[in-house]
């Protein structure tokens, strides 16, 4: 789909570079291009947390290759150890982050094909999640493109999209999911606008969306989460675009918090709610979304603001990262195999039960 390169001057947000794991800290954008070259496996599962690598099909990349890294200087270990050790690093990684299911994901797939490897020692074993951390990397590209082939119709000339925190091309390896028919468009030379919410408390609408689309010549407009309702009323929006954490076998779904209130609004004006969704983000083991584990942050994310306290000393403060939004709030999912529509639980399952999904 896309002929040239997006971004000339945005390093890519994960590379594998003979044997070594390159991440693109993304807590220092848009100001200072950073890239990080992961020593251990306890600095990949601190570059998760602190999402210096962060949204959901990254972070199942990111711990792909963060196994490896974990086995790099194992592969004298006897092979029966090394699986044992395999296995505990996985179990580790998981508790990263708790609801991007891509990181369980990633995790389980590299696991699955290590026991499915018939190797003799370890370092065949460590070749063969190599190999499997590559393809986890390529499809990721894959997914993208297909949900931005997929997505790019419902962009019409002169519309207005909204979205809402980072489900672009810094959140994956390719274009993004909720950025995928964006970049298609734009490409198509089709002409809109997006508006990109702002995304409080860590600003990655600001810091990364914002950037990212206008790196890449996209009519970006950034506002504050608290404006998306008001810009919908006077008409300006279109169609709502927004990522995804996990969604659930109903086709409720975990997206960064803010995200519930913005399906809510365009509910009431009657604007189309989208959520980008590739097949590594389908969690068919959890029935709806009250099942989903919410990360809930340091207060101290939403008490200062770029390291400064705005709240008086003492205040307390909730920090939930991700909110759900109920599937009858849901127009379609963009997923990579094309768009699903209600009945979800019924569309999702007949799509995804045999495409390899997170269940
Ligand atoms: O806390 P973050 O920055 O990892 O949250 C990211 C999001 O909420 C994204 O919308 C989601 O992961 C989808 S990314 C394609």
């Amino acid at each position: 789909m896309v002929s040239q390169p997006l971004f000339t001057t945005l390093a890519p947000t994960i590379e594998w570079r003979a044997g070594d794991l390159l991440l693109l800290d993304q807590t220092r954008l848009p100001h200072e291009m950073v890239v990080e070259n992961v020593a251990d496996v306890a600095a990949v599962w601190r570059a998760i947390r602190e999402l210096r690598v962060r949204g959901a099909p990254a972070i199942g990349v990111a711990a792909a290759y963060g196994l490896c890294i974990a086995m790099r200087d194992s592969t004298a270990l006897p092979i029966a150890q090394f699986r044992a050790e395999l296995e505990r690093h996985a179990n580790w990684l998981e508790t990263a982050r708790p609801t991007a299911v891509n990181l369980s994901w990633g995790l389980r797939r590299m696991l699955r094909h290590a026991r499915a490897t018939d190797a003799k020692d370890a370092a065949t074993l460590y070749e063969a999640l190599v190999d499997e951390a590559m393809r986890i990397h390529a499809e990721d590209r894959a997914l993208c493109e297909g949900i931005g082939e997929h997505g790019m119709p419902l962009i019409a000339q002169d519309c207005g999209v909204l979205t809402h925190c980072n489900a672009g091309a810094l959140a994956t390896t390719g274009l993004g999911t909720a950025t995928a028919p964006i970049y298609a468009a734009h490409r198509a030379g089709v002409a809109f606008r997006v508006y990109a919410d702002e995304t409080r408390p860590l600003l990655q609408g600001a810091r990364l969306t914002a950037f990212e689309l206008q790196q890449a010549g996209v009519d970006v407009t950034l506002i504050m989460d608290s404006a998306a309702a008001s810009i919908m009323s006077q008409g300006l929006i279109d169609l709502v675009i927004v990522g995804t954490d996990r969604v659930a076998a109903n086709g409720d779904f975990a997206n960064k918090i803010g995200t519930l209130g913005l399906a809510i609004a365009a509910n009431h004006y009657g604007i189309p709610f989208y959520v980008a969704c590739p097949s590594s983000t389908l969690d068919l083991e959890t029935p709806a979304g009250a099942r989903i584990e919410i990360e809930e942050r340091d207060a101290e994310e939403v008490t200062h603001l770029a390291g400064q306290r705005i709240a008086p000393d003492g205040m307390k403060a909730r920090n939930p990262a991700f909110d759900v939004t109920p599937h009858a709030l849901v127009t379609g999912f963009i997923t990579e195999l094309g768009i699903v529509r209600a009945p979800f639980e019924r569309s999702l399952r007949s799509l995804f039960a045999t495409e390899g999904s997170a269940a």
